[in-house]
């Protein structure tokens, strides 16, 4: 088999394990590393090379594909230049702060016959992948409306994260753009959108500039419909994508961790949401203690993802490594190699974005132009 050579680029919290996890992987190695902070600490621990240029390390004849997992406001030049350099390239979410951005990026893989995959993990997990299999199956009949809340609390900070800061991180609904995602895979791609919200409890030092309570209203035509709410001005914390069907209904549960799916006649039957019963109550147990902070968590290079994150990079790196050694891209991954779940989930943030700045629903294909999800 032949070995692929992966740089990555942002070797924090999240690229450092997505590097390690690729070494393990059969036919994968990290040959080099961009961070200007936590690189050589990688490189050392990888035993690779570091480099300082984008260009260079896009350049290196012994890397096939990149890895970007820079904060998301610096996504899209690392981006640019693998595909440039006619490298394969895995983005993780969100893939851009704008649908400009990302439409610049999409297009710029597709120019150079390069795949650029979005890192919405929501489509690996074990239930959603399940939630999709039924719903096709029309276990719960036509889908009509989807709710999901993102909430947490969140407590003065020490340093402010660029995770809180809306010029980086896009804020909460950007930065967590796995529901909306996921119910767009559900129930295609919408085509209104309206948004009300604002900061209503985290002003000051200690706190970003993010809004901590957004509530955002989606609708998909044919009398159907999403609600999602997002952000850390919540005491009650929740975290559910709950999908109602004409034959029954499908929660997943990812705060008390498990999945639903409540049929016409009354039956209910359970599933995993992850892959194993430890790793479903593992992080229940994360949710209900103190590791999260308002929907959050943040790290370091040297911070171990949760139990069910590690298992989920795993499978997201192992379909990534294998796509690239030639296996088969399934129908239900299709939209995340193709630009179009990434394109579909920045369209409809930048219409939610422009409808609470404007006070007015926001049709999506003002954004895209009729393009999005295509
Ligand atoms: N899919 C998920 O569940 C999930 C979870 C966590 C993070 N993420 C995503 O991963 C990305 C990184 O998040 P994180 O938690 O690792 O953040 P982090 O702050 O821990 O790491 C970011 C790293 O990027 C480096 N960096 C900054 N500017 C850079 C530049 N110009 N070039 C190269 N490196 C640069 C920083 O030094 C840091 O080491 C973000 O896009 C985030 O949204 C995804």
């Amino acid at each position: 088999m032949k070995t692929i050579g992966y740089a990555i680029v942002g070797t924090g919290y999240f690229g450092a394990e997505l590097g390690r996890i690729l070494n393990e992987q059969e036919g994968a190695k990290v040959v080099a590393v961009l961070d200007p902070e936590n690189g050589e600490t990688i490189a050392k621990e990888y035993g690779c090379d570091v480099e300082t240029d984008l260009d260079v390390l896009c350049g290196r004849p012994d890397v096939d594909a990149v890895i970007v997992a820079t904060p998301n406001y610096l996504h899209k030049g690392p981006v640019l230049a693998a595909a440039r350099h006619k490298k394969h390239v895995f983005c993780e979410k969100p893939m851009a702060l704008s649908y400009a951005d990302c439409d610049e990026m999409v297009r710029t893989a597709q120019e150079n016959g390069v795949i650029l995959m979005a890192g919405h993990v929501m489509n690996f997990f074990h239930g959603v992948r399940k939630a999709k299999q039924l719903i096709a199956e029309g276990a719960i009949g036509r889908v009509l409306y989807a709710h999901s809340a993102r909430n947490g609390w969140e407590e003065p900070q020490p340093e402010i994260s660029w995770k809180k800061v809306r010029a980086q991180s896009g804020g909460h609904l950007y930065h967590h753009i796995h529901e909306v995602d996921c119910i767009q895979f559900i129930m295609g791609p919408a085509t209104e959108v309206t948004m009300t919200g604002g900061n209503v409890a985290h002003k000051g030092k200690q706190f970003g500039d993010e809004d901590d309570m957004l509530f955002l209203n989606m609708e998909f035509g044919n009398n159907t419909y999403a609600v999602v709410e997002y952000g850390s001005a919540f005491h009650w914390p929740e975290h559910y994508v709950l999908i109602e069907g004409t034959e029954g209904a499908i929660r997943i549960d990812m705060c008390n961790v498990g999945m639903t799916v409540k049929t016409k006649d009354g039956r209910e039957e359970h599933y995993l949401v992850h892959e194993t019963q430890e790793e479903d109550d593992d992080r229940t147990r994360i949710y209900h203690s103190t590791e999260m902070d308002g929907a959050i968590q943040y790290g370091h290079p040297g911070k171990k993802p949760p139990l069910w994150l590690h298992s989920i990079m795993k499978n997201e790196m192992k379909f990534f490594n294998g796509v690239l050694h030639g296996e088969s891209v399934p129908d239900e991954f299709k939209p995340l190699m193709t630009g179009q779940a990434a394109r579909a989930a920045i369209a409809a943030a930048d219409a939610a974005t422009l409808s609470l700045r404007e006070d007015r629903k926001v049709r999506v294909e003002e954004i895209t132009g009729g393009h999005a999800g295509q």
